[in-house]
């Protein structure tokens, strides 16, 4: 596409790699600015595709579907960072693309992400980073405690992490792990969860927006809770660090910064996501920009938005387990007699036990009243 093309011009396309409930709620939010997407699916089962302009259903590593996603596209982001380093090198050449490839390359692999946050003197809990049975057995003893092995590539939603107390037999964790490098984190004792989604612009100003207080179930993400309950000290040093993972990674676009805070008050940098958080899903209802609006004006190179949160507010993750079987969803009418939550499906046919199949924000006055809503809803769609 014509590179004098006014990037926010009205025939302007943004290009997005991967299909997913991120890309679809980017796509949302492109349609309410005007904003043409092309999404890139990488040939997977997309809840992106039925809200975007136009869809490329190949592999990420297909040449075809590079040449066509650069022909489309006046500029181009990611939803998803398990895209290969090569196509994303290939994008921001023939269309560019924000995050930079270097960016999304860091932060999609654990072991360059930890080595990055210690090259930077980013808080983080301990490590090692594990190629063999023999790394494993080196770093239990060093650690002499309880840790967590995480793959390198490819992890999420709690997926390819074990959990150590720290007596096992390193040779039979590494021959069942089946990954072909890894880390080994220590466990953190941490109070809370937190995160922080900032946004870089183009000008290369950074802003946050508050940080979310988030608990998990079967390590997913189960609510977040906005603002955090944390001393405002916690909160501004949270900001912080999250402006500095965004300055030294020279990012442009929204990151999602998660964060263990210990009973000393001292946080930990967990991980770094580099597109929309599910921890920031409650500004698509309490903030004055959603981060996905947020993004947008990041890619295109538009003045950001406002972060701030108007009303408090507890997202919650609608799990595959909520609903009574793969095809019945759970009873919404109670979330609609609220008045003040607000739903939101991703699409997906088929429940399955811990797949997102969508999340509810809870407005309210204070965040113990949106939380003891939310709570209160949780339970009724768990009853079944
Ligand atoms: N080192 C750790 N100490 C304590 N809890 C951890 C540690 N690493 C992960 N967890 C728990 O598991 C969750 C998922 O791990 P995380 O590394 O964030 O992976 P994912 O990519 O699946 O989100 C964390 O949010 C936290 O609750
Ligand atoms: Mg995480």
């Amino acid at each position: 596409m014509s590179a004098s093309l006014p990037l926010h011009s009205p025939q302007c396309v943004v290009g997005v790699i991967g299909g997913g409930q991120l890309g679809r709620m980017i796509a949302l939010a492109a349609r309410r600015m005007g904003i043409r997407t092309v999404i890139w699916t990488g040939g997977l089962e997309a809840p992106a595709v039925e809200c975007a302009d136009e869809v490329i259903d190949l592999p990420f590593d297909d040449p075809i579907a590079l040449d066509d996603f650069c022909r489309r596209t006046t500029v181009a982001t990611v939803e998803f960072e398990n895209i290969p380093c090569e196509t994303l090198e290939k994008v921001a050449k023939c269309t560019g693309l924000h995050p930079s490839p270097y960016a999304i390359c860091i932060t999609q692999n654990r072991e360059r992400e930890k080595n990055f946050l210690r090259d930077n003197n980013i808080p983080c809990t301990w490590y090692a980073v594990i190629a063999n049975a023999a790394d494993l057995a080196a770093a239990m003893k060093e650690l002499n405690g309880p840790g967590v092995l995480k793959t390198a590539d490819f992890g999420y939603d709690g997926k390819g992490q074990v959990k150590l107390e720290g007596g096992e037999d390193p040779k039979k964790i590494w021959a069942d792990f089946g990954s072909p490098r890894a880390v080994l984190e220590a466990w953190v004792p941490f109070e809370k969860e937190l995160s922080v989604i900032a946004a870089r612009g183009a000008d290369g100003v950074t802003v946050t927006y508050d940080p979310a207080e988030n608990r998990h179930r079967h390590r997913i993400l189960d609510v977040s809770i906005i603002p955090a309950r944390v001393s405002p000290a916690v909160a501004l040093e949270a900001a912080a660090i999250a402006r500095r993972v965004a300055e030294a990674l020279d990012y442009r676009g929204i990151m999602g910064v998660e964060f263990f805070l210990k009973s000393d008050g001292s946080l930990l940098v967990n991980e770094i996501a580099p597109r929309p958080h599910n921890s920031g899903h409650h500004t698509l209802d309490a903030c004055v920009t959603s981060q996905f609006s947020q993004q947008l004006r990041a890619v295109i190179g538009l003045p950001l938005g406002s972060t701030r949160l108007h009303t408090p507010a507890v997202m919650l993750n609608l799990l595959g387990d909520m609903w009574p079987d793969e095809t019945t969803p759970p009873d919404w009418l109670p979330l609609f007699e609220d008045g003040n939550a607000s739903l939101h499906l991703y699409g997906k046919r088929h429940a399955r036990g811990r797949r997102k199949m969508g999340h509810a924000n809870f407005l309210g006055t204070t965040v113990e009243d949106a939380l003891a809503r939310a709570e209160a809803m949780k339970a009724k769609w768990l009853e079944h």
